[in-house]
Order: C-alpha cells, then structure tokens, then sequence
C-alpha cells in the first residue's frame, strides 16, 4: 500500500482552523495537502477514475477533515471539484462549510431533488458540495442502489475529481457498497490510534469489494 502522506497535527488548538487549507494557505500543513494532491492525481491516472473514496478502519481518525482540505487544494488548482457526504450516520462536511443540510445526497437517491438542485456552491474555487441532506433510515440501501451509481455517473460528467466522504469501513457496511461502487479508495488512517491489526483488516475488506487502494494518509503526526 503506497503510503501518501504524512499528515501533521496543527489543527486540534483551533477549532476554527478545520479548513485550515482555506484560511491558511501558507502553512506547512496546506503544503503537505497539496503533496496529497500530488501524489493522487499520479496514482488516480493510472486508474482512471475520478471518484474517490475515502475511509479509514474505524470512526474519529479524520477522513472529513482530510476530504474538505484536500478538495480546498484541488479546487485552488483550477479543478472542478465536488465534495460528496456519503456518511450518512454522522455526516460533517456541510458543518465544515457552514451550509444547510435540509436538501443533500439522501434527497437524490429518494428521489425527492435532482442532483443538480441538490448541489452546492461554495466561495472556494470550482468547489461544490453535495452534503448528506437528512439522515435517512434505509443509508446502505440508498447507496447501494441505481440512483446512486447514476448518481456517480452524472457527476464525473460534471466535475474533475469527485471525493467521497464515508463512515469507517470496519464499522458499517455502507462503505463496502461505497467502495464497490466507487472503486479508487484512499484510507485515512490516525497515528497510534489505528492498530496494525484494523488496518489490514480494512485492507481486505475492501480488497472483498473489489475496490482499489490507492494509498493511505498517516493523519495527525506531530
Ligand atoms: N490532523 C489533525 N490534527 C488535529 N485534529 C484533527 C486532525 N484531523 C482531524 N482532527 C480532529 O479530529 C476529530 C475527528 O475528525 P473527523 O471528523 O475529520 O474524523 P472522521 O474520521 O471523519 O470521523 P467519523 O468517523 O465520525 O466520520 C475532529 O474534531 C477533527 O477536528
Ligand atoms: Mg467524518
């Protein structure tokens, strides 16, 4: 597994600073966002796909904060890039962006709003931001279904690069049915927190779903 990145810690003091891509282009951290990038886009051409998913073995080791700043970096790059919340247990990103959430990815795959009326511009770059919309009771059902690759489809019409937030891979089967469908998976793994053991679980899991491993991201390294 092609490791990407080391990711350091400068982001827990300052709440504010989630998006720290955004309000601190200078720092070493949205450097090492942009080596992200980078290393992505050599690993993503040999395999084709502009969607990527993005998990990690389990809960709280900061898959939507690496998903929102590395889509800041790419956006500041002239990509059009889309944010998709497919964590539809605990979904983050439109916090992280300060958007609503009353219309998002759950409303598409119900059918309730086109993708296009459910997608949202942000003030950085050619970002947008499709958020999870309200919290459905059927989530691995929705994204597993039709609508959803249709879904997937339409946007790599659209957009450059698509990442796609998830919940733990290890946790729920959602993300399994992600990773089938998605196939490009990068996993977000925190320093010290993941054991070895979880890793490599996570590894043949997704090997199950027959997705690719991109690479990992060491995330909060001081
Ligand atoms: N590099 C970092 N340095 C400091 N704090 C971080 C870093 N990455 C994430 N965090 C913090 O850790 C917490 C969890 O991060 P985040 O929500 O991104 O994790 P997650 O993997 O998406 O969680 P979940 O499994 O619930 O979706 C947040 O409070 C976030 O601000
Ligand atoms: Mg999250």
């Amino acid at each position: 597994m092609l490791m990407l990145k080391r990711l350091r810690s400068t982001l827990k003091k300052n709440k504010k600073r989630n998006l720290i891509t955004y309000t601190n282009p200078e720092s070493i951290i949205t450097e090492e966002f942009r080596t992200i990038r980078t290393n992505i886009q050599f690993t993503s051409e040999e395999h084709n796909c502009k969607a990527i998913l993005m998990t990690s073995p389990s809960t709280e080791e900061g898959k939507s904060t690496t998903v929102a700043n590395l889509a800041v970096s790419m956006a500041q790059q002239k990509d059009r890039v889309l944010i998709i919340d497919a964590n539809l247990r605990n979904p983050r990103i439109h916090s992280i962006f300060k958007l609503n959430n009353s219309i998002g990815l759950s409303s598409v795959l119900s059918n309730k709003k086109k993708f296009t009326e459910a997608i949202k511009e942000t003030n950085i770059g050619k970002l947008e931001v499709l958020s999870s919309g309200p919290i459905p009771d059927n989530p691995a059902e929705l994204l597993g279904s039709y609508e959803f690759s249709r879904l997937l489809d339409l946007a790599s019409q659209t957009f450059d690069v698509i990442l796609i937030d998830s919940p733990s891979v290890l946790d729920y089967s959602d993300t399994k049915i992600l990773a089938n469908q998605c196939k490009s998976v990068i996993l977000v793994v925190r320093n010290g927190r993941s054991k070895t053991e979880k890793v490599m679980e996570a590894k043949k899991v997704l090997k199950l779903a027959k997705a690719d491993l991109l690479g990992a991201i060491i995330n909060q390294v001081s």
